[in-house]
């Protein structure tokens, strides 16, 4: 038989006792918080007639997932990232700000501390030989259209395996393979090479995999490369591009593709194009610029301070 006791007094002064309300001390932004999250998950148990099975089936796998380190990972799996991106999207509307580079999630893969390089970096160590050369460049913009000398670029990508180095469990990738940082030359202008990566997948087997797997879904990424771009007097651009052609580019477990982060993969096979790139070979070529925009008031009114992995 199913009850429903959310809406009893002693149910909502429970809530609130729970949540530290009746004391003075701690923080007043944890305990509004905690007491909403609380009062949603209290509903829901009651509204779903969620049962004591199910109830600690989801309490044993928050602890697998704890264990895995995985929280940065089903978070994009399950929209969160792409959301807060909308409402800064959003925000941005309300303050008539024009994103021309569309920004999208960061993903839980970032490593600061990569070798820093003037103008044109080589990203990858040589070691994956099975990847296709990659030249990418382009100019880094400000919203009057002027290029940003000096503009930091850090790109970083994963491997034809779909492994980042510092999160590879083989453990063959140097440190900061494919994980750069590039500043933009006296045009705004960046450059890498590289080799094109692939798909990548959350750990086979892992909780984040299952729960994927319970909701019917997969935990596939189309091939992409990750950007933060920065620059004296403009917000911090976190974005990235999707390799076109992929098959999963509009299939995204992390809810991160966006129109415009799909730029053309030029391919170049002649001498006279391989020799003026500088490359050993066969190449696929993307151009891409970066519009950033300005300060708002003097601040980076969206900058995004969480936890990072460093090395
Ligand atoms: C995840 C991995 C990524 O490479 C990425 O860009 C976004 C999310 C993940 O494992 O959740
Ligand atoms: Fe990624």
């Amino acid at each position: 038989m199913s009850v429903t006791i959310f809406d009893q007094p002693d149910v909502q002064a429970f809530l609130r006792e729970i949540s530290g309300l009746d004391k003075p001390d701690g923080s007043p932004r944890a305990k509004q918080i905690i007491h909403r999250l609380m009062s949603d998950l209290f509903k829901a148990i009651d509204e779903l007639d969620i049962t004591p099975d199910e109830y600690w089936a989801g309490i044993a796998w928050v602890n697998e997932l704890g264990i895995a380190g995985q929280a940065g990972l089903i978070s994009p799996g399950l929209g969160l990232d792409h959301f807060l991106d909308l409402r800064m999207d959003a925000q941005d509307a309300a303050l008539g700000i024009d994103n021309k580079t569309p920004r999208t999630i960061e993903g839980p893969l970032y490593v600061a501390g990569a070798p820093v390089v003037q103008g044109h970096a080589r990203l990858d160590d040589g070691r994956d030989t099975d990847g296709q050369l990659l030249l990418m460049h382009g100019t880094v913009f400000n919203d009057a259209g002027q290029p940003v000398p000096g503009a930091q670029v850090e790109v970083w990508h994963c491997d034809t395996r779909g492994f980042y180095s510092h999160f590879d469990p083989t453990g063959v990738q140097a440190p900061f393979n494919m994980r750069r940082t590039i500043i933009a030359d006296q045009q705004g202008r960046y450059s890498f090479r590289s080799i094109l990566p692939n798909g990548y997948g959350v750990p086979p087997g892992s909780p984040t995999e299952k729960l994927l797997f319970a909701l019917g879904r997969h935990g596939q990424r189309p091939a992409h490369i990750h950007f933060f771009i920065s620059a004296d007097g403009q917000r911090k651009l976190t974005t990235q591009i999707n390799i076109a052609g992929d098959p999963l580019v509009n299939d995204d477990f992390a809810h991160a593709t966006r129109d415009g982060l799909v730029p053309e993969v030029v391919e170049h096979g002649d001498a006279a194009s391989i020799a003026a790139a500088g490359l050993e070979g066969p190449f696929a070529e993307i151009v891409f610029d970066f519009h950033l925009t300005p300060l708002v008031q003097g601040e980076d009114n969206q900058i995004c301070e969480r936890p990072r992995a460093a090395a």
